[in-house]
């Protein structure tokens, strides 16, 4: 057996050791804080260099103890590795370094700071591992403007198959907790995520996870506050069965929004959410489009029970501009919307707008039993172009405006 121990002195970073214990392609990696007080502590190179080392066919161990990222890592041809990671991933507030460097993810101008892809790869955190953002300090800064190109999803799977993520937590992400993007079998299983601003300003899009391009995938014991969606399901997701997850102060189980390049098609199919609970959120079970191309087809929503929901059952196909809703020809078909139960923020259960140039067809309710918050009187459900609409099982009270908003901000 080879055994070698190497130990680096890392000059400029106020000589810490680093250090990765090598057997065989098994790496254990112990933090530079283990070794050093220094307040200037990066272990970007020595966690990149572990996966150089023993990222095929091999393990990777993170010891427990504060790890600092200070740079990217992009690691795209892992290969039949596990990865136990036992400490706590730290990343830098150099708002700086990260919107000229993170990687770009190619959708919507969105990047990342941790890009990961290969096959058969297994994250486990073993319910020690933490990502912590330092993400209040992007909220500050982005003062309620938006998206911001360049500010950085943590982590990415990206060209990924056979992959397994499993008993982390996150906090303070610095944009979307999670991105799976051109992948498939992709299993991500007890996660707590946790996105809270503590000042004036707003997390603003700091999603638990989006799917793009992507399919096979199970989502499973979630827990997740994140002030926006929760799980969405974007363009080209197939085969999403997702489970057992919570989500505070969050948009919940969405699909969207996709259709924004009307030149690009974008393909939804096979989802399921089931047994899933939504607090103090804006949508619960819902769809998003832009008056674009391509279909939503076979969702089902199924055993989602919410308390103080802004707009629990939303169907919009102009999602954002409120504008050509009815030119839209992403088709929306086959969804069912089963045991929806609880409290709805204002009047309204549910706003379903569908296209007038491709009503919804097939849409399916049952089990669906909403009451208004204070007082737990009936609420309304608006409905326009949903084809056999009087056998869809939904008793619509009146029709709903193309430009209905997802935000309501009283009684209808
Ligand atoms: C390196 O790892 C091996 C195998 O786990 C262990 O036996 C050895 O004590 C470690 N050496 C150091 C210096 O940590
Ligand atoms: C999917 O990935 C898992 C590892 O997470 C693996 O055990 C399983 O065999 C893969 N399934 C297929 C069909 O390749
Ligand atoms: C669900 O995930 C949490 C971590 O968020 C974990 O503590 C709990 O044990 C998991 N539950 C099950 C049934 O695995
Ligand atoms: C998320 O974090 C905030 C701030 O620390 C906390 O108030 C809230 O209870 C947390 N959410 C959950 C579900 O624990
Ligand atoms: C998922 O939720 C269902 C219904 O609430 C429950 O019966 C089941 O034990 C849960 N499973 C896990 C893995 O948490
Ligand atoms: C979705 O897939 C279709 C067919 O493969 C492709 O033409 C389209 O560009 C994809 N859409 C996006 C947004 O990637
Ligand atoms: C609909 O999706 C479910 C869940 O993925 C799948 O089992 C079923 O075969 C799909 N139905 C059709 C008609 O494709």
């Amino acid at each position: 057996m080879r055994l070698s121990y190497i130990a680096a002195v890392a000059a400029t970073l106020g000589f810490a050791t680093a250090a990765i214990n090598q057997t065989g392609n098994a790496c254990i990696v112990t933090p530079l804080s283990a070794t050093s007080t220094s307040t200037n502590l990066d272990d970007s190179d020595q966690i990149k260099d572990a996966f150089r080392r023993c990222g095929k066919n091999g393990r990777i161990e993170f010891t427990p103890g504060d790890y600092y990222v200070g740079k990217v890592m992009d690691m795209l041809d892992l290969q039949n590795v596990d990865v136990d990671i036992y400490g706590t991933f730290i990343w830098s507030k150099d708002i700086q370094y990260w919107l000229r460097n993170s990687i770009s993810v190619t959708y919507a101008g969105r990047s990342t700071a941790w890009r990961v892809g290969g096959s058969n790869i297994a994250f486990r955190g073993h319910g020690q591992a933490l990502f912590f953002g330092n993400g209040q300090t992007w909220y500050d800064q982005n003062r309620n403007q938006g998206n911001q190109n360049g500010r950085p999803i943590s982590f990415t799977l990206w060209k990924a198959t056979n992959v397994l993520i499993d008993g982390i937590t996150w906090r303070q992400p610095q944009f979307w907790h999670t991105f799976v993007a051109h992948s498939q079998n992709i299993t991500m299983t007890n996660l707590d995520m946790n996105a809270t601003s503590n000042s004036q300003w707003s997390t603003v899009n700091t999603d638990g996870t989006d799917t793009w391009n992507s399919r096979d995938i199970v989502i499973r014991n979630w827990t997740v506050t994140c002030g926006d969606d929760c799980i969405s399901i974007k363009g080209n997701s197939t085969n999403v069965h997702v489970s057992n997850v919570t989500c505070h102060e969050s948009g919940a189980m969405c699909i969207g929004s996709i259709g924004s390049n009307a030149n690009q098609p974008d393909y939804v199919e096979n989802i399921v959410f089931e047994n899933i609970k939504a607090y103090h959120s804006s949508n619960a079970a819902w769809i998003k489009t832009y008056p674009g191309t391509g279909y939503v087809r076979n969702v089902t929503f199924r055993n989602i029970e919410f308390d103080d929901v802004n707009q629990p059952i939303y169907i919009s196909p102009c999602i954002y501009t409120g504008q050509n809703c009815d030119s839209s020809r992403l088709r929306i078909s086959d969804i069912k919307w089963e045991n929806i139960k609880g409290t709805s923020r204002y009047n309204i259960g549910a706003g379903i707008h569908c296209s007038a140039a491709a009503p919804c067809q097939n849409l399916q309710f049952s089990g669906i039993d909403i009451k208004k918050k204070n007082g737990g009187s009936a609420v309304k459900y608006l409905c326009s172009n949903i084809q056999n609409q009087a056998s869809s099982g939904l008793q619509c009270t009146g029709p709903c405006p193309g430009n209905f908003p997802q935000q309501l901000n009283g009684d209808r």
